[in-house]
């Protein structure tokens, strides 16, 4: 792999003079950035701010500026405090030991890997996807690549194989031939590969089917209408079902399916509403973990409600609040915030519900 990483090795800036600095700093915008993104990126960061110290000492509005276009800005906000920790409690030295740099901001187990080894020479695999797809493929591991145990058992796999001198090369070896000779998508150049006479998935013919990445579960869309139906001074909630999603919080009333205005008018008389006068809102969408909430809301005046009742609140029921209620009782989930920040106070009155003023 050694031999392979001399005569192949990719020319990259930062392995012209691998500084803790520049490795470092090229470690962090690499994250989530192709290689060829980052070049010119990088030289113009140095040219402004070749020292630790300089970093440090800049503005970050100009660290900001430097980075605009990469992305991920926490990235670079990270790095800046990172360099101010370093300054005041290192002596403007980065820590030698992986477990040491984890500590900085901005710095995981993948990026202080990869300094400690590219660095200090420390022995420590630096996983990331690249390393992940040549360890799945070398051993035919076919669970899902993106799990913990997957990280678990490639780790185990490299402690074997690492060298005990040139860790750094070693890391950047599998990084590079993860680049371009395991490739990810399409087939492998295996004909290049120092490895192919080990590796267990061109034994088998399976390298394309490897590594098994699963598909992310799609997220479901659900269409909702709400209402911020207003009612002598109060606003309309509901509480959640005590089970599922959001459970036992309250919420405006809704329902499933985007409605036209005359079914608006339709579905607000099964509640009990009448004289009503009502306008669409603007639509609102709300990302969960699995599903999508895609909403169009209404606003509701209505004068008359046949169903009103009082007292504590049971699940489904309709009930009336107060505009203190609304900011000290009730916990209406940021789901709704694109309706919660539309209700109008001025429609509301300020105290708490009191039973005169049930009619
Ligand atoms: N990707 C992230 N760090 C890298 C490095 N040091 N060499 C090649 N590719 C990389």
């Amino acid at each position: 792999m050694l031999d392979w990483y001399d005569a192949n090795k990719r020319i990259l800036p930062w392995r012209e003079d691998p500084t803790p600095y520049h490795v470092w700093l090229s470690e962090i915008m690499l994250q989530q950035t192709r290689v060829e993104a980052v070049r010119d990126y990088y030289a113009r960061f140095l040219e402004k701010l070749p020292t630790i110290e300089a970093l440090a000492k800049a503005d970050e509005d100009l660290c900001t500026k430097l980075w605009q276009g990469l992305g991920y800005y926490s990235r670079v906000r990270n790095l800046h405090r990172a360099a101010a920790e370093l300054m005041n409690e290192h002596s403007g030295n980065i820590p030698r030991t992986a477990a040491e740099l984890r500590k900085l901001p901005g710095i995981g187990p993948y990026t202080a890997a990869a300094i400690a080894s590219i660095c200090f020479d420390e022995r420590i695999p630096a996983i990331d996807g690249n390393l992940l797809r040549v360890f799945s493929r070398m051993t035919g591991y076919d669970q899902d690549i993106k799990s913990g145990a997957a990280k678990a058992a490639a780790l185990e796999f490299y402690e074997q194989v690492f060298p005990h001198h040139r860790c750094g090369d070693f890391n950047q070896a599998l990084m590079d031939l993860g680049a371009c000779v395991c490739l990810p998508n399409g087939v492998p150049h295996c004909e290049e590969c120092p490895w192919a006479g080990y590796c267990r998935s061109k034994a088998d013919g399976t390298s394309q089917h490897l590594p098994v990445v699963l598909a992310k579960p799609k997220r479901q869309i659900e269409h909702l209408t709400v209402f911020l139906i207003y009612y002598h001074g109060r606003l309309v909630l509901r509480r959640r079902p005590e089970k599922g999603l959001l459970a036992g919080l309250y919420e405006y009333p809704n329902t499933g399916g985007t409605l036209d205005s005359s079914e608006v008018s339709s579905y607000l008389q099964t509640l009990g509403f009448s004289a009503i006068r009502f306008r669409a809102l603007p639509e609102a969408k709300h990302v969960f973990t699995h599903r999508e909430w895609h909403m169009t809301g209404w606003e509701i005046l209505a004068d008359e409600w046949e169903e009103f009742t009082s007292g504590a609140p049971r699940e489904h029921e309709l009930f009336l609040a107060s505009a203190e209620d609304l900011r000290n009782v009730y916990s209406i989930p940021s789901a709704f915030a694109g309706y919660t920040s539309r209700i109008r106070f001025d429609y509301l009155e300020p105290d708490t519900l009191q039973e005169s003023s049930k009619e």
